[in-house]
Formats: C-alpha cells, structure tokens, sequence
C-alpha cells in the first residue's frame, strides 16, 4: 500500500493553501470559519472555504468546496485532507464531509486538523468513518 504521510513540504503547502481560503470564508452567521486542502494523487492541492446561506441548510462546508476544486482540476484521488478552523475543540469533518470524503479516499487517508499554529491532530478516514459505505458497495 502506497504511504500516504505528506511531506513536510506537502504539509506546509496545505496549511498555507487551507489558511488562505479559511479567511475567504464567507460566514456570517455562525461567524465560524474554516479552511480545507486537499492534495491529490498528482501532488495538486485545492482548497475550499465554508459558504453560509441565509436558508442556513444550503449553507456549504470547507470541504466540500474542497473537493469541487478537485474534481473540477480533474483529479478523482485524496491523498491527504487538512482542516483548519479555530477554537478550543478540534474542527473535525461533519458527518457529510466524512462521506464526501469516502467517495474519493483511502480508508487509511491522512485527515489532519489544524489550527493558525498547526497540526493539532490527525486520524485516517477509516477512523473518522468506520464500516463506511463507498463506490465498491454498489459494484455487482
Ligand atoms: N464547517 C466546515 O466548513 N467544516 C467543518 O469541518 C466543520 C464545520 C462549517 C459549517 C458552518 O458554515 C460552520 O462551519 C459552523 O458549523
């Protein structure tokens, strides 16, 4: 199996990319923002911030803007998550961006959470989402 670990470099340029995008967070209702970044298998990283709507369930996480980026890039493969957000709690995926993820990840996926000071945590996508449901599932 391929190490997924990112390189000290990888890292930098993914704390940098999602710090870059949490202050273009639109959110002005929970006042809460937060930045992603993904890097895919060719070594891209793309970025996304939370989108808040005034029919607050429209509203949009990080990382699914994240993952946009990607796609729209033409890449289909996560190689390394990073959230940033603030607060004393670590700013762990929400349950829909844990499935997000799934669809284009590994279960042993680097999800890395970090704050303005850095990395504060990590933990792979099986561990974030255990006994999941992906693409496989509906294979023949
Ligand atoms: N949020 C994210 O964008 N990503 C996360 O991982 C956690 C929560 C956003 C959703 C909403 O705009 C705000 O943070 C407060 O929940």
């Amino acid at each position: 199996m391929p190490d997924l670990t990112p390189t000290d470099a990888q890292l930098t340029a993914l704390m940098q990319a999602a710090g870059a995008a949490q202050t273009r967070a639109y959110a002005p209702y929970s006042r809460f923002r937060v930045g992603a970044a993904v890097l895919d298998d060719r070594g891209l990283i793309h970025a996304g911030c939370n989108v808040e709507n005034a029919a607050y369930p429209q509203g949009v996480c990080a990382e699914a803007g994240a993952f946009s980026a990607m796609v729209l890039a033409g890449s289909r493969r996560v190689q390394a998550l990073l959230v940033v957000g603030d607060g004393a709690a670590l700013v762990t995926p929400c349950g829909g961006c844990r499935q997000k993820l799934r669809e284009f990840a590994a279960p042993d996926t680097p999800v890395l959470i970090a704050d303005a000071g850095g990395v504060r945590a990590r933990f792979t996508l099986a561990q974030l989402l255990p006994e999941s449901f992906g693409p496989e599932n509906l294979q023949p």
